[in-house]
C-alpha cells in the first residue's frame, strides 16, 4: 500500500486529483499539502474527500499539512503548485516564475522524501519536469511530468468520435511539448489494431481541425470554466495507478531523454515510456521522417527555454 501526497492540494486540479487518487486500490494514504495560511481550505478539502468515502467504499487515510516535512514517507508526490499564466505573460515569464516555486519544492522533496517518485503537473510541464529533476537530485526514472498524456487522451477521443468507434479501440499518442509544438504520431495510430492510414476513410480525417481542437482544448476550457480539472485529474490518477500497480503500460509522459532517443537529448519532453513500480523508462521508437523533424523542433524549443532558465 502507498502514500500519495499532493503539493498544491488547495487548487482545483489538486483537489480533483486527490479524489481520483483516493479511489486507487493501492493507495491507503492521501496527504494534502498546502502553503502555510491554507489550513482552513485544506481542512475543508480533507473533510469533503472523507465524506465521499462512505458512498464509494474507499478505505484511505486522509491527512493535511502545511509542514513540508510531513511529506516524509510518501511513495509518490504530485506537484501541482505554481501560478497560472496571466493574459499579459509570456510562456517564458511563466516558466521563470514557476521554476522558482518548483525548484524550491523539489529541493525540499529530494531531502525529505528521497525514495519517492515526483510527478510534475505545473506548467509549462516539460520545463518544470527538468527543473524538478535537477533540483530534487532524483534519478531520471523517478521524475516525470503529465506531459502529452492528456493531449494523447484528447486525440484518442477525437479519433474515436470521427470514426464512431469506442474509445478503447483507438491507440494513438502525441509526443513533444505539452503545448503548441506537440507532435501527433499518425504512424503509431491504430483503430481496432489496424493502422489508421490503412483505413479507406483516413483520407477524410480532418487532421488539421482535429489537432487544432486538441491543442486549444485546455485553453478553451480555461476560458470557459477557469481551469481544466477532470481531464488532468484522471490523467494523474492513471499514471499513479500504473506505477503502484506495476502495470508496465506504455503511456506518453514528460521524461528525461538522453541522446540515444532520436539522437536528441538533454531535455524533458513527452515521449512514450514504459511505466511500472520502478519508474518511467522512455521507449525508443521508429517514426516517420516528418514526425522526427517536428519532434526535433519541439525538443529544440523546450531545450532552449530550459537552458535559458538554467543559465
Ligand atoms: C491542460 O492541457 C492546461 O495543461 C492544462 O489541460
Amino acid at each position: 500500500m502507498a502514500k500519495v501526497a499532493i503539493v498544491g492540494a488547495t487548487g482545483k486540479v489538486g483537489q480533483y486529483a486527490a479524489l481520483s487518487i483516493s479511489r486507487i486500490p493501492y493507495v491507503n494514504e492521501v496527504q494534502l499539502y498546502g502553503r502555510p495560511g491554507s489550513e482552513s481550505v485544506l481542512d475543508g478539502v480533507a473533510r469533503d474527500l472523507i465524506d465521499s468515502f462512505a458512498a464509494t467504499g474507499t478505505d484511505s487515510h486522509v491527512s493535511w499539512s502545511c509542514n513540508i516535512e510531513d511529506l516524509k514517507g510518501s511513495d509518490i508526490i504530485v506537484l501541482t503548485a505554481g501560478v497560472a499564466r496571466k493574459p499579459d505573460q509570456s510562456r517564458l515569464d511563466l516558466a521563470v516564475e514557476n521554476a522558482k516555486i518548483v525548484a524550491d519544492f523539489s529541493q525540499k522533496i529530494g531531502r525529505i522524501a528521497p525514495d519517492s517518485f515526483l510527478m510534475m503537473v505545473t506548467n509549462p510541464v516539460d520545463i518544470m519536469t527538468h527543473v524538478a529533476l535537477k533540483y530534487s537530485g532524483k534519478k531520471p526514472n523517478e521524475v516525470f511530468g503529465l506531459g502529452t498524456h492528456l493531449d494523447s487522451m484528447r486525440l484518442k477521443s477525437a479519433i474515436a468520435s470521427f470514426f464512431q468507434v469506442h474509445v478503447s479501440e483507438v491507440h494513438t499518442r502525441i509526443i513533444g511539448e505539452h503545448g503548441d509544438s506537440m507532435v501527433p504520431l499518425w504512424s503509431a495510430t491504430t483503430i481496432g489494431g489496424i493502422q489508421i492510414s490503412n483505413l479507406p476513410s483516413f483520407a477524410q480525417v480532418p487532421i488539421d481541425d482535429i489537432m487544432q481542437q486538441v491543442k486549444s482544448s485546455g485553453q478553451k476550457i480555461i476560458a470557459s470554466k477557469g481551469a481544466t480539472v477532470w481531464g488532468p485529474g484522471e490523467a494523474i490518477a492513471t499514471l499513479i495507478r500504473t506505477i503502484l500497480g506495476n502495470e508496465n503500460r506504455i503511456l506518453t509522459v514528460s521524461a528525461y531523454i538522453k541522446a540515444e532517443v532520436h539522437n536528441i537529448g538533454d531535455v524533458c519532453i513527452g515521449v512514450p515510456a514504459r511505466i511500472n513500480r520502478s519508474g518511467v523508462y522512455p521507449v525508443p521508437i521508429r517514426i516517420e521522417p516528418l514526425e522526427v523533424r517536428n519532434f526535433q523542433n519541439s525538443v529544440e524549443k523546450i531545450r532552449g527555454i530550459t537552458r535559458e532558465i538554467f543559465s
